[in-house]
């Protein structure tokens, strides 16, 4: 197996490049006129009001309103540039940034993974004011040179203005960072207690654990809080502080102008022009040390983005087309350790060890009691877990050799919480395939045994799963997605505790989908707690702990079973 290493989000950034440079050139030419103002103001003070003369004046006012219109046309399109490349950059990346994000939560939550969230906050920072700033900051000395020209101590008063600012800002940055840091982190922790407070919402309230959940709720919280308290005092504190002092910096330096025009140093229309040259050198600046934080998160953003896509990027494997499956399975010493970091010494393997093999028609009966594994081994066998010792295999290829999207036609699996996804039953049924096969849709749900309950429903198969009017119980949910796991008759079924919520009906109607399915050549496996679950298999795997304790043929297993009790 080869795979593609590729740093997908410097690869899309690139395609915009030209983009950036569009803007920084449309930039120059903002930039340059926007000295517009100042000069106006200049031959205003020093010419027309020395010379009296009202046809300049009308002359010169039709100059500027002409610059004036062109500079807010060339700002017009440089935003516009950019927050179109901002849009294409997201619009590109959205797909893998989803498939991403999912993938990733598979082995197990994962906070603070937003990879969605991180994308549009790229896109939003972009388009911002603030990403403009960073193109006009290569201006602030060019401006700040102009106010040389005009006098060399307006020069230094006004760097030496930025110059406070800057350290303004920088004292800022220290001093809140590191509460802004914790109130984050636990803004996090926060947040995972209240999405599974919020899915427990019944019980809470049922047994009277609301002041409980409440009170644990509230000191979370408070901790967050007042670390954001205390990082935002700090940052009100500098922000009010820097906006004074830029007020206060261009009263100095139109005070100083009007030292150097009473020594007659400089004329009356140079003190203006110098204080609004000044001003606009220093409001990238400005923006930027406003925009400080959102800088921040966005490079932030962007770091995380680009080590996840790339990262998962690497590991899409280059498949060979492999023919469809027919359906032999084969488990080889397969061992599976709880997922995230681990102590080999220490932690004890969810399974160990497991080897059977299954051919076409095979249906085999995991069971055992709780916590024994057969979920585990039930996401292992459709490729969701991947082992870490031995391996899965399906008609002799690992999961790995296969394309994910072409084996999962083939897989079906039921797992033991279900979850339909928001849309029709139809859509369910059918894997949102975009146009889906009628009958072999109608044929699932009759499989699955739900024909007629869905056409008793007031939309039938075009009913939404999370219908407020209608809403589907727990049963019929496990059997849609019963249905949905059977669908064009896959060549492997995998079903956790398939019978967790069906009535005698539904008992029997999974009975006789079983057979069907096995009598098509399909591998049928089938995870319960206890042995009358499964009755329409013919090998049963018995697990205790992790480990294999059985597999064969059903009777015998069962006999060995129930002569050792
Ligand atoms: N995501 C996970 N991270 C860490 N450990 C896990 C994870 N999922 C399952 N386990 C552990 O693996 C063991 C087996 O769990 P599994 O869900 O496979 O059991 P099971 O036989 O399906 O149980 P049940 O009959 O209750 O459904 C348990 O001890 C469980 O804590
Ligand atoms: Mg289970």
């Amino acid at each position: 197996m080869t795979s593609v290493n590729r740093d997908v989000v410097r690869e899309k950034l690139g395609k915009i490049r030209g983009a950036f440079l569009i803007v920084a050139l449309f930039s120059c030419v903002v930039n340059i006129l926007m000295l517009t103002g100042p000069m106006f103001m200049l031959q205003v003070y020093d010419r027309i009001l020395a010379s009296q003369s009202v046809p300049t004046l009308v002359a010169l006012l039709g100059l500027a309103v002409g610059l004036y219109l062109m500079m807010g046309f060339f700002d017009f399109l440089r935003t516009r540039t950019l927050s179109r490349a901002a849009h294409w950059l997201e619009n590109e990346l959205t797909p893998l940034a989803f498939r991403s994000w999912l993938v990733r939560s598979l082995s197990g939550y994962r906070p603070g993974y937003r990879p969605l969230q991180d994308l549009s906050s790229i896109r939003g920072f972009l388009g911002s004011p603030v990403s403009l700033a960073l193109f006009d900051l290569p201006w602030f000395p060019i401006y700040l040179s102009v106010v040389f020209l005009l006098h060399f101590q307006l020069g230094l008063l006004a760097t030496a203005g930025a110059a406070v600012i800057v350290v303004i800002a920088l004292l800022n940055e220290l001093l809140s960072a590191r509460p802004m840091r914790e109130a984050a982190g636990l803004d996090q922790s926060e947040g995972r207690f209240a999405e599974l407070n919020q899915k427990g919402a019944d019980s809470v309230l049922a047994m009277g654990m609301l002041a409980h959940t409440q009170r644990a709720w509230r000191e979370l919280r408070s901790a967050a809080i007042f670390n954001q308290q205390r990082g935002s005092e700090r940052s009100e504190f500098f922000g009010a502080l820097s906006k004074s002092f830029r007020l206060l910096l261009q009263s100095a330096i139109l005070a100083l102008g009007a030292y150097l025009a009473i020594l007659q140093e400089i004329s009356p229309g140079m003190i203006v022009a110098a204080s609004i040259i000044a001003g606009r050198a220093l409001a990238p600046m400005d923006q930027l040390v406003g925009g400080w934080r959102n800088i921040k998160r966005t490079h932030l953003a962007y770091k995380r983005l680009r080590d996840y896509l790339s990262r998962d990027a690497e590991s899409e494997p280059v498949t060979v087309e492999l023919p469809d499956p027919t359906g032999r399975i084969a488990v080889i010493d397969a061992t599976k350790f709880p997922p995230g970091p681990r102590n080999p010494a220490d932690t004890k393997p969810i399974l160990h060890d497991i080897n059977f093999t299954l051919e076409p028609g095979d249906g085999l009966g995991v069971i055992g009691p709780s916590a024994s594994g057969k979920s585990t081994l039930a996401r292992m066998l459709v490729g969701l877990w991947v082992p870490d010792q031995g391996e899965v295999r399906i008609d002799g290829a690992t999961f790995e050799q296969w394309d994910i999207d072409k084996i999962g036609r083939h897989i079906g699996y039921l797992p033991q919480s279900v979850e339909l996804l928001a849309g029709s039953i139809a859509q369910n049924i059918a894997r949102f395939e975009p146009d889906p096969d009628q009958r072999e849709l109608v044929d699932a749900a009759k499989l699955a045994g739900v024909h007629e309950m869905i056409l008793g429903l007031p939309d039938g198969y075009a009913t939404d799963v999370d219908s407020a009017v209608t809403p589907l119980t727990g049963g019929q949910k496990q059997r849609i997605a019963l249905a949905r796991a059977v669908y064009r008759q896959p060549r492997l079924v995998v079903l956790d505790e398939p019978n967790s919520n069906l009535d005698a009906d539904g008992d029997a109607a999974l009975a006789s989908a079983i057979l069907a399915l096995r009598e098509n050549g399909s591998v049928v496996v089938v995870m319960a707690h206890r042995p009358s679950a499964i009755a329409a298999v013919d090998k049963v795997l018995m697990l205790r702990d992790g480990e294999q304790m059985e597999f064969g043929r059903k009777e015998d297993v069962i006999r060995k079973f129930t002569k050792a009790v």
